[in-house]
């Protein structure tokens, strides 16, 4: 047997045992001829002491040990003399004489300390992963990713859920990103589309009749890298029968409040029951559609005291059917002229065209940007609009409703971060409804789907389907957690004639809509319940649980923003022999 017990789990109720060990040399020291090291395993630490008398042979192997040895210790287990417990170790109380060691594995110095929780560059930690794995942040954040899908896989179990897999060789599933194709061996110029989601084959397992199914899922999306996105992810995979958007609402508003609870207590919720904001509503208050909704300084819509402000820009951009709005970053008030033309670059990268400031500091004059141009009595009215008082910073963007929103959103998201506004141990969840069922997609002159080809539209907006689309509303609903889209999901069409008509709608060609979903319109005559489901990221949800600012961190292998994992070294060219297989001949 290489351990009688874990590292971690020795306490002073086993003193006068003798335990056998096995670990990782943590950290190592000497203090008056004894050697002491902390031995490490995935449940803790341990302080282990020698005997320089008593037990020579033991004494001199762990002298010889070094940090990341993999060694077994034999020992007594004691209670640590008077004074010298560590309150801030959990064995803190006891130490463990060794009587013989044995040296499993020695190791190189690794690359960064394992011990030492210091800032390493990152692509020294993708590169070796493994070792970044041993260290405390990353074991911490695994074992909450266990926990949490644990939690889960219990949760719905009691619910009456059931985990089924599905395919990873499939065909285009598309969630508006672009697809990992699979070349085929035996089908020479035909590929297989690895899933961006199990979208498809989950709607199809409730025409099978599974009516509750889920599945931790992995999803693949070939689209830009960024903090909370990777090519391959995780999703909790949920659909569910005779449902409507209240049913699968209430079932994740449970799951993910008993959830937090259970495995991250320390956290509380901002409200119970979570909010919800209309689609329009989050974009008027908070300039984005996934908003944090921990701190106020929410955006003001000043576009009609602007049209009659004197102020050329703002009158102009009134007319022209653009907004004027602002935000009051309160405590901002006695921002330099230099600070404040950085947040005008800010804006400008977001294609605002300017930030118009009116700055209050905390004593003396109001300081404006465009206050000059304005007639009195409606700068009046817009600082009172802004509720402006000592210490406060009023910025304004005047342009298109989209400019606007995505410049000031983001700026209030700087500005919050910089004021210390969301409370780290807060979680503001809440839903956005009512989403547009499409957007037009300016480039190519087209109406493209606001979630996907399958959310079914509101009953009441059917006839603007014909009408006025833009105007209708999609059965949508995304759960958004801290600044971050944490799930999305609809309700969906189970009718192969409303089907037909959004392929139609969305400028799908009849025969591609044929060749690529011809199985699930097919599908959709014989008997198909009414239906819906959503998708949690498990990846984002877990990092904002981590305390994370990356989902890289709560990912055991990531790739790196460029989409490569460094320590396997993929992507990596193919064997010559193997491309002559797959019939691919490479232009590059
Ligand atoms: P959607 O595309 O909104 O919906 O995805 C659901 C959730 O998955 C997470 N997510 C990602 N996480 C990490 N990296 C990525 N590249 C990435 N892309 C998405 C987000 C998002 O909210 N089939 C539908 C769900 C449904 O309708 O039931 C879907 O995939 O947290
Ligand atoms: P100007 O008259 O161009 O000097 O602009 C006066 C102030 O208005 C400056 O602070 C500009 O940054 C600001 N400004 C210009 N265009 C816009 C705009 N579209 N939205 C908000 N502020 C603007």
């Amino acid at each position: 047997m290489y351990k009688t017990h874990t590292c971690g789990e020795i306490r002073l109720a086993h003193a006068g045992q003798v335990v056998t060990l096995a670990g990782w040399v943590h950290r190592r020291r000497v203090h008056g001829g004894i050697n002491f090291i902390d031995l490490r395993d995935r449940y803790g630490l341990v302080q282990v002491v020698t005997d320089p008398v008593q037990f020579s042979d033991a004494h001199q192997g762990i002298n010889d040990a070094r940090p990341e040895w993999v060694i077994q210790v034999e020992g007594l287990v004691r209670p640590r003399p008077e004074g010298l417990a560590n309150p801030n170790m959990e064995t803190g109380e006891i130490e463990v004489v060794a009587q013989h060691v044995r040296v499993l594995n020695a190791a190189k110095t690794p690359p960064f300390q394992i011990a030492v929780e210091e800032e390493v560059d990152e692509t020294l930690r993708l590169r070796y992963r493994y070792l970044d794995l041993r260290r405390e942040r990353l074991r911490r954040n695994l074992l909450l990713r266990h926990r949490m899908i644990k939690f889960i896989r219990d949760f719905l179990d009691g619910q009456g859920f059931m985990e089924i897999e599905t395919p990873i060789l499939f065909k285009t599933t598309p969630e508006g990103a672009r697809d990992y194709l699979v070349p085929s061996r035996v089908h020479p110029g035909e590929f297989y589309a690895l899933p961006q989601s199990p979208q498809q084959l989950k709607q199809l397992l409730m025409v099978a009749g599974v009516e509750r199914y889920f599945q931790v899922a992995r999803c693949f999306r070939d689209e830009d890298q960024r903090g909370d996105r990777q090519p391959e992810f995780t999703q909790l995979d949920i659909e569910m029968s005779f449902v409507e958007r209240e049913d699968v609402m209430a079932l994740v508003e449970e799951m993910f409040t008993k959830l937090v609870a259970k495995v991250v207590p320390q956290k509380r919720l901002l409200s119970s029951p979570w909010p919800r904001l209309t689609y329009q509503e989050a974009m008027a208050r908070f300039g984005k559609d996934n908003p944090d909704i921990r701190y106020g300084m929410e955006l003001k819509d000043v576009t009609d005291l602007a049209a009659g402000s004197g102020f050329q820009v703002f009158e102009g951009t009134a007319a022209s059917g653009g907004l004027v709005r602002g935000i009051n970053a309160s405590g901002l008030g006695d921002y330099s002229r230099k600070q404040i033309d950085e947040l005008t670059e800010f804006v400008k990268k977001y294609g605002a065209k300017g930030l118009a400031y009116y700055a209050l500091p905390t004593s003396g004059e109001a300081r404006s940007s465009f206050a000059k141009f304005v007639k009195p009595e409606v700068m009046q009215a817009m600082l009172e609009r802004l509720e402006a008082k000592a210490g406060d910073l009023l910025l304004f963007v005047a342009d298109q409703p989209a400019v606007v929103c995505e410049a000031l959103g983001r700026l209030r998201v700087l500005l919050a971060e910089r004021l210390g506004l969301a409370d780290p141990n807060v979680l503001g969840f809440c839903w956005v409804i009512d989403f547009p069922f499409v957007n037009w997609n300016e480039e190519e002159q087209r109406w493209d789907p606001s979630h996907h080809l399958f959310t079914s539209p509101m009953a009441e907006d059917l006839p603007l389907l014909d009408s006025d689309p833009g105007k209708a509303r999609g059965q949508q609903y995304d759960l958004v957690l801290n600044n971050y889209e944490v799930a999305g999901g609809s309700i969906r069409i189970h009718d192969r004639a409303l089907q037909e008509k959004v392929f139609k709608l969305i400028g799908l060609d009849p025969d591609v809509a044929r060749e690529r979903f011809g199985h699930i319109l097919e599908a959709f005559e014989y008997g198909t319940p009414p239906h819906g489901g959503i998708a949690p990221g498990v990846d984002r949800l877990c990092m904002i649980l981590a305390d994370e600012a990356n989902i890289r961190e709560v990912i055991a292998f990531p790739k790196n923003q460029n989409a490569r994992d460094l320590m396997g070294g993929a992507p990596s060219p193919a064997e010559p022999k193997q491309l002559k297989e797959l019939h691919i001949k490479l232009d590059v």
